[in-house]
């Protein structure tokens, strides 16, 4: 699994650096660059391959695809750090953008990040028909807004000190989180033109393993150690964050992860051996100290 992945992030890395190359240079740029490399584990990338595995898409364009989505989520993590946010100064054992090259610098990678993930999808060298780009596009818009990632951390600040039910922060973690992985569930099944039933159970799983990402994530902010995991540990307590961990506890939060984990693999019992890939990045999920 570990040697997938690192396969994996060499060859979104590799593709993300000649599209840039490609690209005219700016001062802005570099700080984009400062966000997007060396880069953090592509487990985003990872995803979208083991649901590639299932429905036969080619490798090559789904790490096109993958760079588009590791776009969006160094944007996120940029604006994510800001001190009008999670206020965090560290993340991927480096200075966060906005300590490296101030907020508003911050904020405007994080915007440009975000329409350059909009252009890699757009780009010809992609092969795929026009149809589909835009199908890609759109739905990468739609769980990225309102309804996606910017809609779940518009809930998770407003929830800081609040005492929340757990299908409310379910909710909001699913969307913060839940929504990027939603996408690269669903975009092998909009490349191979499935029908929209096909794609809704797709995203469906997404979702449930965007969740088991941020409660793992929730899990290793609790008990992990900041050396290892490269930004600060122990901040969701102390910001009042809503997490099933300060509702249920930490036993019982494992013991929900390991229900969605037995879930997501009977929803894939259909896909016989070839869903191995995926069972073995569910592990590595939740089990993971980074
Ligand atoms: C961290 O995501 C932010 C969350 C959504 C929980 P990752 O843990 O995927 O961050 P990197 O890309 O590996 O640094
Ligand atoms: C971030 O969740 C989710 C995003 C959409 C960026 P966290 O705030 O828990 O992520 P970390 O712990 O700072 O990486
Ligand atoms: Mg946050
Ligand atoms: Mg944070
Ligand atoms: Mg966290």
């Amino acid at each position: 699994m570990k040697k997938k992945l690192n396969k994996i992030a060499k060859d979104t890395n590799l593709f993300l650096k000649s599209f840039i190359k490609k690209q005219n240079n700016s001062e802005l740029m570099s700080v984009m660059k400062y966000g997007l490399f060396p880069g953090g584990k592509k487990i985003r990338s990872k995803i979208l391959i083991d649901i590639g595995l299932l429905l036969s898409v080619d490798y090559k364009i789904l790490i096109n695809v993958g760079a588009a989505v590791e776009c969006i989520h160094a944007y996120t993590l940029i604006h994510d750090d800001l001190p009008c946010m999670d206020d965090d100064k560290i993340r991927r054992g480096k200075p966060s953008t906005h300590i490296k090259f101030g907020e508003s610098t911050a904020i405007l990678a994080g915007n440009s990040l975000q329409t350059m993930a909009c252009e890699i999808l757009a780009t010809p060298n992609l092969k795929l028909s026009e149809k589909i780009k835009v199908d890609l596009i759109k739905k990468l818009s739609e769980c990225s807004g309102h309804l996606g990632v910017a809609g779940g951390q518009y809930l998770d600040l407003k929830y800081e000190k609040k005492k929340i039910t757990k299908n409310k922060i379910i909710e909001m973690e699913i969307k913060k989180t839940g929504r990027l992985f939603s996408f690269c569930c669903a975009a092998p099944a909009i490349i191979k033109r499935k029908e929209k039933k096909e794609i809704e159970f797709f995203e469906n799983i997404g979702s449930n393993i965007g969740l088991l990402f941020q409660i793992a994530d929730d899990l290793i902010d609790f008990k992990g150690d900041e050396r290892i995991v490269g930004k600060k540990t122990g901040k969701d307590t102390k910001k009042g964050k809503a997490t099933l961990i300060s509702l249920l506890g930490y036993e019982n939060s494992i013991k929900y992860c390991d229900k969605i984990i037995s879930d997501i693999d009977k929803s894939l019992i259909k896909y016989g051996s070839k869903s191995k890939d995926m069972k073995d990045t569910l592990k590595f999920i939740l089990e993971r100290n980074i």
